[in-house]
């Protein structure tokens, strides 16, 4: 079979990036799209099953901190699109070990760039580099205040600080050499396939088990939620209409306090499991903050919406619910990718907390 052009999607095993090639290889099946991830701990070609036997499905193993792997599948597939979604992604993993951070988020970020050019030889008709990001490099807002594509960056932890170099040096390879990108930058995200590590999956764990739900301080920050197959199709949008050369935020329009959040989650727990009301509600613990903890994001994405058509599709109450639902009915899932180094992360960062 010969396609009409070739995506290469970095991270298509992760939460977002599987989400992502699941949308895109069942809508353009013209397309020829090449998952390249090096399948760490948050990569799982379980998320895949569905997609993996398609014609215009391709996994590649590689590193993007490697020359010689991204070399390697760029002479096997010859992209003309690149979707960049890598990345380190889990704030308090930044906060324990930050050189794994800036080594796979800004040094690799620059490995697929220089790539870009070495093989498009400068000449970038055609081609497109779409820059997934988030929210967090413009830092934390107060009780008041959206961010806007122009925002000043602020980052403030080891992960939005790794993810702002990245963006910065997406940026200055476009003005300088003329590489032709889209930069997108999101907020929080939930839906099916999320790493147990971030709020909402594990909270959903640690209610089916009965564990303490560790909220962090008083549970006052606040987070902007979106359900990642908006996320997907936002970046689907921004990859095929996006104006070269443009930033664009991607929001839920959605913020929740973490203990609201919390609350309305081991309601919606309790209903699915057919428990008494308020049994999960009991089991919340207030735990030590996160170092640096950054107070409320929330997305203005206006541009978006005005200039691409882009809104998001479900309210929030019907994506939590079909979230929690899936994880319910896929606890083998959870039982997988929890069975590995995942004990250990989990001892070390909650125990004594
Ligand atoms: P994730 O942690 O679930 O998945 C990351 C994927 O990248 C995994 O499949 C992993 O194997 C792969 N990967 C990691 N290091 C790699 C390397 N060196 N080479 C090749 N592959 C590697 O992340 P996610 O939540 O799906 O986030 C995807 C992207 O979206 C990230 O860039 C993140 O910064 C951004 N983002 C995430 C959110 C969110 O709420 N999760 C919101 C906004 C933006
Ligand atoms: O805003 C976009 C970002 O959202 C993405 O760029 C990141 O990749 C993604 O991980 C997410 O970052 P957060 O730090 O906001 O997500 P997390 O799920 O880790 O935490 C959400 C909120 O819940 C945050 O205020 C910290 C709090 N929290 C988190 C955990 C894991 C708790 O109170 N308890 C917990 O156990």
């Amino acid at each position: 079979m010969t396609f009409e052009r070739t995506i290469l999607i970095t991270g298509g095993a992760g939460f977002i990036g599987s989400h992502l090639l699941r949308l895109m290889v069942n809508k353009y099946p013209q397309t020829r799209f090449v998952n390249f991830d090096a399948l760490t701990y948050a990569g799982n070609l379980a998320n895949l099953h569905d997609i993996e036997s398609k014609e215009n499905y391709i996994f590649f193993k590689g590193d993007i901190t490697s020359p010689s792997d991204v070399n390697e599948a760029f002479d096997k597939y010859v992209p003309d699109g690149i979707i960049h979604l890598a990345a380190e992604s889990h704030v308090d993993r930044s906060i324990e070990d930050p050189l794994a951070f800036i080594r796979t988020n800004v040094l690799g970020t620059g490995v697929l760039m220089n790539a870009c050019r070495q093989h498009w030889k400068d000449n970038f008709e055609g081609k497109r580099f779409h820059h997934v990001s988030t929210d967090e490099v413009f830092g934390s807002l107060g009780a008041e205040g959206f961010f806007t594509e122009t925002t000043a960056y602020d980052p403030r932890s080891p992960y939005s600080a790794s993810k702002a170099s990245s963006d910065h040096l997406v940026s200055a390879y476009h003005h300088t050499y003329g590489l032709p990108v889209v930069i997108s930058n999101c907020s929080n995200n939930y839906g099916s396939h999320q790493f147990p590590e971030k709020l909402i999956p594990l909270m959903i764990r640690n209610i089916i088990q009965e564990k303490p739900l560790p909220v962090y301080g008083e549970g006052i920050n606040v987070r902007d939620w979106l359900f990642v197959e908006d996320h997907a199709s936002a970046i689907d949008v921004i990859f095929h209409k996006g104006i070269e050369g443009e930033t664009y935020c991607i929001g839920g329009e959605n913020e929740w306090r973490n203990i609201d959040l919390v609350k309305l989650l081991c309601k919606v727990m309790d209903t699915l499991l057919g428990r008494p009301d308020a049994s999960a509600e009991q089991l919340i613990t207030f735990v030590k903050d996160r170092a640096g903890h950054d107070l409320r994001y929330a997305i203005d994405a206006t541009k978006l919406a005005t200039e691409l058509g882009w809104r998001p599709s479900l309210t929030f109450e019907e994506g939590l619910r079909k979230t929690a639902e899936w994880y319910l009915n896929n606890q083998a899932w959870l039982e997988e990718v929890t069975s590995g180094s995942y004990q250990e992360y989990y001892e070390r960062h909650y125990l004594n907390r």
